[in-house]
């Protein structure tokens, strides 16, 4: 992914600011994702990250600076453009956001039945094969209240990947689960990132999923990207917050 020269990135931040009630949070986020790598964003808790995830599919709208995702500069989209965007761009958010009042296959056939034209059997048949491929075949009935955290995150995957996404966002997508049920969305995640061959950025302060999940890894600090680098870069650092959130890992 590093070797040679690459193509156009797919997603490319340029000094990128945010504030919020005169807060500044983003002050000067440059960033580029290549096609096809997943980039993992690393930073302590309230740092920004999420801020920094929600201006990639235009959630969020730069104070200054710009966004662009594979070559279209979304801050002049309007509403309709914007929603292409998104459809092309898949969010895991934080907390799941799956609809309590629908079960797991009406939450993996919603956007199905939002952005596309297609036969409830050609809906059973992709909302299945997402069922699958993220371990919840037997749980279309289900509702939300009745999974576990990791089943809900998987759920959220699954839908999120209905639409066969050209990126993947992933707000945190271990938080608050036990270390064999983050073992197994970590692999869940790199393991479609290869089938499906997917640009990903996944948010997260646990280092060691990073280290399951990335190719590059970013570090937010201050408002700005203090740290990026590859696996041996990351291993490789120095003095300074990088390695101590390495160190804080071990
Ligand atoms: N919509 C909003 N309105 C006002 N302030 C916001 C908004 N969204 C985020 N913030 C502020 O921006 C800062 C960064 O928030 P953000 O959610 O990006 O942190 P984070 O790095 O994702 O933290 P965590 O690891 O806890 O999820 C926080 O101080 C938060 O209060
Ligand atoms: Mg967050």
């Amino acid at each position: 992914m590093n070797s040679g020269r690459p193509g156009p990135p797919f997603f490319s931040i340029r000094g990128l600011e945010k504030s919020f009630s005169g807060k500044p949070v983003l002050k000067g986020v440059t960033l580029d994702v290549e096609e096809g790598e997943t980039l993992v964003v690393l930073g302590a808790s309230g740092v920004g990250k999420t801020v920094l995830l929600r201006h990639l599919n235009g959630l969020l709208h730069p104070d200054r600076g710009e966004v662009w995702v594979r070559g279209v500069r979304l801050n002049d989209l309007d509403e309709d453009r914007m929603a292409e965007v998104r459809k092309n761009v898949g969010m895991v958010f934080q907390l799941g956001g799956l609809f309590d009042s629908l079960t797991v296959y009406e939450n993996v056939a919603f956007p199905l039945r939002e952005h596309t034209a297609w036969s409830e059997r050609e809906i059973s048949e992709r909302v299945n094969e997402m069922l699958a491929a993220v371990e919840l075949e037997g749980s279309q009935k289900l509702y939300p209240a009745e999974l576990s955290g990791g089943m809900r995150k998987r759920a959220a995957l699954a839908r999120t990947l209905a639409l066969k996404p050209s990126a993947v966002l992933y707000d945190e997508p271990t938080a608050a689960l036990d270390p064999l049920a983050t073992r197994k969305i970590n692999l869940l995640i790199r393991g479609l990132q290869k089938r499906l061959g997917f640009t990903s950025v996944v948010v997260t302060h646990d280092l060691k999923s990073a280290f399951v999940v990335g190719d590059r890894f970013a570090l937010l600090d201050d408002g700005k990207v203090s740290f990026l680098g590859n696996r041996e870069a990351v291993r490789r650092a120095g003095d300074g917050l990088m390695r101590e959130f390495v160190d804080a890992a071990q």
